[in-house]
């Protein structure tokens, strides 16, 4: 099995569908661009038939972003597919995503159609993107709450119709990692010709575990993994992509695997998404959060001190970042201090340091925020610690 794990990026399509994350058509293309320096390996820009501002974008992204393959989404119908095609003209390499649900609360409650009926529709769904593209990818959109049967049936009835990925999404962020784990097992050993497509995953955070789940999806043989900047989607979100491509990343030693991400386009593309959609990343976010990289206890800022890898496992200019933070508060030590004094371009060894230290408590302990300029006072011995 292959050690490449495609990156299928979907802030475009998803992710856009998330509360105040729509964007205009310039913002979805300046975010393609970015996305392409990125090096995820495929963007959906979006779902073609939805609106004509939404095949504008794929039709567009379609025709400048060149590298990564463009895919557009469809539902399994005549006018979805015929549209998902249309807009994907222009691209070098492109991808029509077809999904229809399968579960029975879809089935029955949504779509009111029997087993048999969802079969045939992803089929001729199939079969019609295939008229047009080489590269098809089926989903079954709830895969994860549907009869693991089923789902074996619906997912070797598409791959024999043509599609060349598989994708087994958690709509609605309800599995688990052990679940999800077996349910990608369960159709690597009851579809009879699974070898022939990539499982591909997808998975939503309502319950917190959308890279968890993701990963252990890949730890069973997913070889594509659907997912959105700043982990932006749908309720609470998608996979996020910044996480997932770290965890491969850093724990290469574990899974053996690698994406093709630039991971150091990964903060330049988090922030630029935000500063489009003006949803803002919280500070303690994993990997693009302004804390991320920061230390603030004394023990933690001597030991970073020492060696960057007492407490980091990643390097901040690994994801774009230009440094590690030693933040100045109440909780920190000497050490910090006096690097800081240094950096600031005094000579340490010269100074006062006792008298500066007790000063520097004494403004922490009044001030939340302590400032380059805040330590120069202290320095000269100008700042008011009263
Ligand atoms: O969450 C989902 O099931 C989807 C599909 C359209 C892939 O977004
Ligand atoms: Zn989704």
């Amino acid at each position: 099995m292959s050690d490449k794990v495609i990156i299928f990026d979907t802030t475009l399509r998803d992710g856009e569908q998330s509360p105040g994350c729509a964007m205009t058509l310039a913002q979805k293309r300046r975010m393609a661009k970015s996305l392409g320096a990125l090096g995820v390996d495929v963007i959906e820009a979006g779902f073609a038939a939805a609106s004509p501002d939404d095949f504008n974008a794929v039709a567009s992204i379609a025709r400048e972003v060149k590298g990564p393959t463009i895919c557009a989404l469809a539902r399994c119908n005549d006018n979805d597919i015929r549209e998902a095609a249309r807009a994907l003209e222009e691209a070098e390499k492109k991808r029509i995503h077809v999904f229809i649900a399968t579960s029975p609360l879809h089935r029955e409650h949504k779509l009111k159609m029997t087993k048999e009926q969802v079969i045939e529709r992803a089929i001729n769904g199939v079969k019609l993107a295939k008229s047009f593209v080489d590269d098809v990818e089926f989903s079954c959109e709830d895969a994860t709450r549907t009869e693991k049967d089923y789902l074996a049936q619906v997912v070797e009835a598409a791959i024999e119709a043509g599609a060349t990925t598989i994708n087994i999404p958690d709509t609605v962020g309800y599995t688990t990692p052990t679940e999800m784990f077996e349910t990608i097992d369960f159709l690597k050993k009851h579809v009879g010709n699974i070898e022939q497509a990539i499982i591909s995953t997808h998975c939503h955070d309502d319950l917190g575990l959308a890279v968890a789940n993701s990963l252990a999806a890949v730890e069973a043989g997913a070889r594509q993994v659907e997912c959105t900047l700043n982990g932006i989607g749908e309720r609470a979100g998608n996979c996020a992509l910044e996480e997932i491509v770290m965890a491969i990343k850093t724990r290469a030693n574990h899974y053996g695997l690698d994406t093709g991400v630039r991971t150091e386009q990964i903060l330049p593309s988090s922030r630029l998404l935000s500063a489009i959609t003006g949803s803002v990343v919280p500070r303690n976010k994993a990997i693009i959060g302004d804390n991320a990289f920061a230390h603030a206890s004394g023990i933690h800022q001597h030991g970073m001190l020492s060696h960057p890898e007492t407490y980091e496992i990643m390097r901040p200019q690994s994801i774009g970042r230009v440094d590690t933070s030693l933040v100045l508060g109440k909780h920190s030590g000497r050490h910090a201090l006096v690097d800081k004094v240094k950096e600031l371009g005094f000579d340490a060894a010269s100074e006062d340091i006792d008298r500066i230290f007790a000063d520097f408590k004494n403004l922490a302990d009044r001030k939340k925020h302590i400032t380059d300029a805040d330590i120069e006072a202290l320095v000269v011995g100008q700042a008011n610690t009263g």
